[in-house]
């Protein structure tokens, strides 16, 4: 007989419009996807991407950093939110701000996040224009774990780009973010299966 599967419970943490978030929802709306979403949390209370989950009936909160007096505080009120949803995975997903390493060990091989570059080149922001002066013929996109250094955790998935004469940034953000989508929903569906796992600071991918 075969057992029924039961589906990991992912947050997606946001602080903007949420595309990735959206295409996580979609993504795990499939009947055989091994995780689903069931809360969005954004830091931000004009964060669109809100409304975008609220709208494909997902809970989202807004836990605005500024209503709180420390890093610590902030970070507890959302603990204590994705515990009330039980989660098991968190996905950032264009979560706009630095997470301290207690957070980061408490969710240690179960938090990923998106980065717009093909890791290790050009962490930190303003990727597209990094790409664009190093002179690269091609860019992407990277899921990884997240650890305490900053976009440097272990590579789950990555999907390159071509550079094409006369891209700009705006036209390079475009075209990383049309194969993010599709990558970072490959990549949760690997770490929530068991396929991919973090292990002494590595991924380690079975099948
Ligand atoms: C994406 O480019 C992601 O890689 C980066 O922030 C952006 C978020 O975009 N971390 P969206 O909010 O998912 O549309």
């Amino acid at each position: 007989m075969i057992g029924v599967i039961k589906k990991k419970r992912v947050a997606v943490l946001i602080s903007g419009r949420g595309s990735n978030m959206s295409a996580l929802i979609a993504g795990a709306k499939a009947p055989d996807y091994p995780a689903e979403v069931v809360v969005v949390i954004a830091n931000k209370a004009d964060a669109g991407g809100l409304e975008a989950a609220r709208a494909d009936g997902i809970a989202a909160l807004a836990i605005p950093h500024r209503d709180f007096a420390s890093k610590a505080e902030h970070e507890a009120a959302v603990s204590a939110a994705l515990r009330a949803a039980e989660v098991d995975i968190v996905c950032l997903a264009g979560y706009m701000r630095l997470i301290s390493p207690e957070f980061v060990r408490e969710w240690e091989g179960r938090m990923l996040n998106i980065h717009p570059s093909l890791l290790p080149l050009f962490r930190g922001l303003h990727t597209h224009e990094q790409a664009l002066e190093a002179g690269v013929r091609i860019h992407g996109c990277t899921v990884h774990f997240v650890t305490e250094g900053m976009d440097e955790g272990p590579i789950i998935a990555q999907t390159a780009v071509s550079v094409k004469t006369g891209d700009t940034p705006a036209t390079l953000t475009e075209r990383v973010l049309s194969v993010e989508h599709e990558t970072y929903a490959r990549a949760l569906a690997l770490v929530a299966s068991g396929k991919a796992v973090m292990q002494n600071g590595r991924t380690v991918f079975s099948d």
